[in-house]
């Protein structure tokens, strides 16, 4: 099992869009530059990579595959904790073509003792990965996004196999499909998110767990930006190009945040986080932790 901060990758020489699953995918928007987009991705994805080791993650970089472009995004791939990785089953057929790919990256991963051991869900259960079930390593608990992609039902077996606390939310609108386009855990027990994209009972359930002196609320504007779709390692913080006031905010309680154009990974709907999968997580709580200390 791996120890030091590990983040899985998947280069993008397939990626593109194609076709259209959530709101922000463009695919005419990819198809009047194809050449042009796919440069910027390259770029993009090199300037993430970079971004990440900078910050102090090892890097395990896999393959993408033809006709799956959405591959770039592994935080859809499977939820990782304590070495046990549980694979995802996706809510759409574009998407579903990638579950035979991960699950042999992950047997892969397995083989050379990365990860102890590979579990699956399933068939009709969905569930994608860590972009719908975020562990809090401050609170040692997930958070689980549900509604347009993830089932309530995939929410509670990913609990039941890592035998962990979920907690719940309810995802109300498209635009925020995922869990991770509009909430992002913070080292210091912040809870970086966008409140619209929550149903009433999501919210007050965020609100009964997270104090308001935790809560970091983010602008339309910073979702647009996919600033809350965030990669954070103790004080640093990677995102794609942030608004001022986020990054003021952040940098005002001790965060240092690293900007990427990610624009071409945008155009799918996705930004630094979904492009990522921590492979180290770990239920041991968090040492130094506001609140664990609290
Ligand atoms: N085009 C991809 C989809 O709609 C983007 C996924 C981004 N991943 C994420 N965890 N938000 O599935």
């Amino acid at each position: 099992m791996l120890t030091q901060p590990c983040i899985l990758l998947i280069e993008p020489t397939h990626f593109e869009v194609s076709y259209s699953i959530n709101p922000w995918m463009r695919p005419q928007r990819w198809q009047a530059a194809p050449e042009q987009m796919r440069q910027g991705a390259q770029r993009a994805f090199g300037a993430l990579r970079a971004a990440l080791e900078d910050v102090g993650f090892a890097i395990e970089q896999g393959v993408g595959i033809a006709g799956q472009p959405d591959m770039v995004f592994p935080a859809n791939a499977a939820v990782v904790l304590d070495g046990r990785a549980l694979l995802a089953r996706f809510r759409y057929p574009q998407r579903q073509g990638e579950e035979a790919h991960f699950a042999a990256l992950f047997a892969a991963l397995h083989a050379r003792g990365l990860v102890d051991e590979v579990g699956t869900l399933p068939s009709g259960c969905f569930q994608e990965g860590a972009g719908d079930c975020i562990w809090d390593a401050s609170r040692g608990h997930f958070w689980a996004g549900f509604g347009p992609r993830s089932t309530l039902q995939g929410a509670q077996r990913a609990g039941e196999f890592f035998g962990q606390e979920v907690v719940p939310l309810e995802l109300a609108t498209q635009r925020c499909y995922h869990l991770d386009v509009c909430f992002c855990p913070l080292a210091g027990g912040e809870i970086l998110h966008y409140p619209p994209a929550f149903t009433p009972a999501a919210l007050q359930v965020l609100r009964q767990r997270v104090p308001a002196a935790l809560r970091i609320e983010a602008s339309a504007d910073d979702l647009r930006h996919f600033s809350v779709n965030a990669v954070n390692l103790e004080d640093r913080i990677v995102m794609a190009r942030a608004t001022p006031s986020l990054r003021e905010a952040l940098r005002q309680r001790g965060y240092r945040v690293r900007e990427i154009d990610l624009s071409p990974f945008m155009l799918s709907g996705g930004g630094a986080y979904c492009m990522t999968l921590r492979l180290d997580r770990s239920s041991r709580p968090a040492a130094g932790s506001r609140i664990a200390a609290a």
